[in-house]
């Protein structure tokens, strides 16, 4: 599973399960993102808001790869919306990671956090003409957005050149996001599920343990191949190998009645 890969709508690949590091900690960074590496992955997800765009790279940097085989996505930080403020953005985060071209970059989000739901059109459409120039450039293998509705989207397509390639969204049964996942699909826009396991809180759930002993696998298992079967490409993080290893085993099938009732379980935000 791990060696297989989604294809963005300018042909470049990724590999169809991301390593998360949203929450993981500069310190535990270097370790996390090394053991991901050693167990198969080579798909790391990182943020200039995370703080740990340094340790990441020094792992990449420390493994025994060439840096074409590894994909690296970083974003740009949600509060930062106009055209030469995202240039620096992205050369800090090229410079904290240690590389000279990232695979994916994303807006972070289309409104600074403390001020979620605000209207920042103006600003999305400068920081994506910087991201259209760092792509034609060659800086950036693919450009998208993240935490995106579809109005958001739909300002860029109406005003921009290039359709983003990816929109990162937390994904996870009981909340499919039906009609974004449409919208997304419609337009080639790779969806990347982060949160696929709801930070945690899906992993007691009776129904989901239940499900995931049918299959002879874990109830993490159970979500992540849930995410691959809707059609996104999972984020999973954990600062634990044994955890790591198990997430990217994924290489199993859900039926269509299972689809079905994972389908329609409540959002577990209540
Ligand atoms: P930890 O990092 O201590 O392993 P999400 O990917 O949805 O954000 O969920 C991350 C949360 O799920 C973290 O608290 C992580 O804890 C935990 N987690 C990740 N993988 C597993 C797993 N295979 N089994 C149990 N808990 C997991």
């Amino acid at each position: 599973m791990i060696k297989d890969t989604f294809t963005f709508h300018n042909g470049v690949t990724i590999p169809a399960i991301g390593f998360g590091t949203w929450q993981i900690p500069n310190e535990e960074a270097y370790d996390s993102t090394m053991m991901a590496l050693k167990n198969g992955y080579t798909h790391i997800d990182t943020a200039l808001a995370y703080r740990n765009e340094e340790n990441v790279g020094k792992a990449v940097k420390d493994f025994d790869l060439p840096r074409e085989e590894i994909f690296i996505t970083s974003k740009l930080p949600a509060q930062i919306k106009g055209y030469q403020e995202s240039l620096d953005a992205f050369n800090e985060t090229i410079t904290n990671l240690g590389v000279d071209y990232l695979d994916l970059y994303l807006i972070h989000a289309p409104w600074p956090w403390d001020k979620k739901g605000e209207d920042h059109t103006e600003g999305n459409i400068q920081s994506w003409k910087a991201m259209e120039k760092l792509y034609n450039d060659g800086k950036i293998r693919t450009i998208g957005v993240s935490n995106f509705e579809i109005s958001d989207i739909q300002a860029l397509l109406d005003n921009c050149d290039i359709v983003p390639m990816a929109n990162q969204i937390p994904f996870y049964v009981g909340r499919d996001q039906e009609d974004l996942l449409a919208f997304c699909k419609e337009h080639n826009i790779l969806v990347e599920a982060y949160s696929p396991l709801a930070t945690g809180q899906l992993l007691d759930n009776e129904d989901i343990k239940a499900m995931a002993d049918k299959y002879d696998v874990t109830p993490a298992q159970l979500l992540i191949r849930y995410c691959l079967e809707r059609g996104t490409l999972p984020l999973p993080k954990s600062t634990h190998e044994e955890r790591i290893i198990q997430n990217s085993q994924v290489d199993f099938s859900i039926s269509e009645e299972d689809m079905a009732t994972l389908n329609s379980f409540d959002d577990v935000r209540g």
